[in-house]
């Protein structure tokens, strides 16, 4: 028996040493201001900056450029390059990881305003589908629906650092015919009452975050439209 790596394991780890390097490659971008705005470099200085060749740095512009983390352009003949929203995500996540390691699991304040919805978190909810998974694994079975709290500024940036976080897996299912999409629940305290965010997979309204709560919240805090919401979120 021979005691040669597995057949392709060689590939994953060039594959994973160059990720690396292409997110140490993003960072220094962003640290120069792209992630602002796009900045007058070149892949010579890229690389000088990394300590990389500048076929090293071309290489790494490419594969950002194809993972859509980086936009580059000219400015006359000078080239330019832009983090993109995709590349800051991925920075992001690496802040993450590393924040977790050293500090702990996070805890978010923020601020919002409360908002109606067109009703749909009290038909998702009551699906037996999900209505099932909740008792055990966030330990009550929340009142149907959601409470919608939208953020602005400040607060979105700072709700985006949550995607990232591990949280409860509620799982998709099928039933009638058609796919209800899987969630993730971060504990939350809402406006010091516990409940969790509930964040869908396939999310339209980047800027409303949705709540689950064993209580109806609008009646037992007495909560109107357009009230300002205090939100803890909790990293599990
Ligand atoms: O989508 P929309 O805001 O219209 O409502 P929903 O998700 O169907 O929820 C029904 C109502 O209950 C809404 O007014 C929510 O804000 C409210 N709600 C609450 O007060 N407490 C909860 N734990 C969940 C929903």
């Amino acid at each position: 028996m021979s005691d040669a790596a597995p057949r392709g394991s060689a590939p994953r780890a060039r594959r994973r040493r160059s990720r690396s390097e292409e997110l140490r490659v993003l960072r220094v971008l962003a640290s120069a201001g792209a992630d602002r705005a796009s900045i007058p470099i070149t892949s010579l200085e890229v690389g000088e900056r990394v300590g990389a060749s500048q076929q090293a740095a071309d290489r790494h512009l490419l594969a950002l450029e194809r993972a859509g983390e980086i936009a580059r352009a000219r400015v006359g003949r000078r080239p330019t390059i832009a983090v993109t929203p995709a590349g800051l995500d991925a920075l992001r996540a690496e802040y993450m990881s590393y924040r977790r390691l050293f500090e702990g699991p996070a805890r978010v304040e923020l601020a919002g305003i409360l908002v109606s919805g067109l009703g749909e978190g009290r038909y998702y909810l009551s699906q037996p589908g999900y209505a099932s998974q909740f008792p055990a694994r966030l330990g009550y079975a929340p009142y149907p629906g959601t409470l919608n709290v939208k953020l602005e500024g400040e607060a979105l940036r700072r709700a985006a650092l949550v995607r990232h976080w591990n949280g409860i897996r509620i799982d998709g299912f099928q039933a009638s015919g058609r796919t209800f999409g899987g969630a993730t629940c971060i504990p939350s305290l809402i406006q010091g009452s516990p409940g969790h965010l509930i964040r869908p997979d396939r999310t339209h309204y980047a800027d409303v975050l949705e709540f689950v709560a064993p209580i109806c919240l609008r009646e037992t805090l007495g909560l109107a439209d357009q009230q300002p919401i205090s939100l803890t979120l909790e990293e599990s």
